[in-house]
């Protein structure tokens, strides 16, 4: 089947470990189920691989290219309907058996995954469940070339420490957006470090976790005050930002 989709959602399509990762989560469905939302869906992908196992599939999309592309890919599937609406202005009238939202990012700091599933959560029934169903943070502390928050594609850094889990978060409960952490490093090397790569892994349902991909939650470097560091040094940083408010939002602090 060929899909249209816009330029940021053609990207999207061909992450081809992305989109096997949802596909494999997804077909763990197969059976005979009732609804599934697809909250953010893009070109329509996620409701293509979902329209198999579900007898009615709602999928939303708050950018009209986009949501035009999902209508005229998935116009042949009557159990399907693409709305054109931002998912917070949803009232979700009927509870469903799976929700599946991606507006991943790393660490959810800027997309709204967040504020979407904490909307649209009451719609699940009871046992329903959410794909992908948590993630887990995990931090380094390094010396990168840039002094400014960027994504790690094509960007230079050493990684000075152990790597520390530092929060889970589980998508069937309420998310407080606002996040701080003190976060202690142990250094594994002598060096300068400015900063700290962050990196989101997802565990899409109890039998399948996906690591960054190209288009799916590339590690994030974010700037701290240099500090010189040696062997089995630590090092504390207080780490802040709001889920779902943008990488402005993140701030770093040596304890
Ligand atoms: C990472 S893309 C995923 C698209 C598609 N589900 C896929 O897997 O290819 C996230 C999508 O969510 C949409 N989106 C973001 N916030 C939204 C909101 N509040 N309501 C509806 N859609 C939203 C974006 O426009 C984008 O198309």
């Amino acid at each position: 089947m060929k899909f249209k989709a816009t330029s940021y959602h053609f990207d999207l399509l061909k992450d081809n470990d992305r989109v096997s990762a949802f596909f494999e989560a997804i077909n763990d469905y197969s059976g005979n189920n009732d609804l599934a939302y697809d909250l953010g869906c893009g070109s329509g992908v996620l409701s293509y691989f979902l329209s198999e196992s579900f007898h009615k599939i709602i999928a939303v999309e708050i950018d009209s290219k986009a949501a035009e592309c999902a209508s005229d890919n998935l116009n042949e599937f009557e159990n399907v309907t693409v709305i054109n609406s931002d998912v917070l202005d949803c009232n979700f009238r009927q509870k469903a058996d799976l929700i599946v939202c991606e507006m991943m990012d790393t660490a959810l700091i800027d997309e709204e995954e967040v504020q979407v599933l904490n909307h649209a959560r009451k719609a699940l029934k009871n046992g329903g469940e959410i794909i992908p169903k948590a993630i887990v943070n995990f931090a380094e502390l390094v010396n990168m070339e840039r002094d400014y928050i960027h994504w790690d594609e094509n960007a230079k850094y050493e990684i000075l420490s152990n790597t520390v889990n530092y929060s889970k978060i589980d998508f069937k409960d309420e998310i407080n957006p606002d996040f701080e952490k003190d976060i202690e490093f142990k250094a594994n090397k002598t060096g300068n470090a400015n900063g700290i790569k962050i990196t989101t892994v997802t565990i899409l349902n109890d039998n399948m976790v996906c690591g960054p991909t190209p288009m799916f939650n590339p590690p994030l470097l974010i700037p701290i005050d240099e500090i010189d560091v040696k062997c089995n040094d630590l090092i504390n940083v207080k780490l802040k930002y709001i889920m779902g408010q943008g990488i402005e939002t993140v701030s770093t602090q040596i304890m």
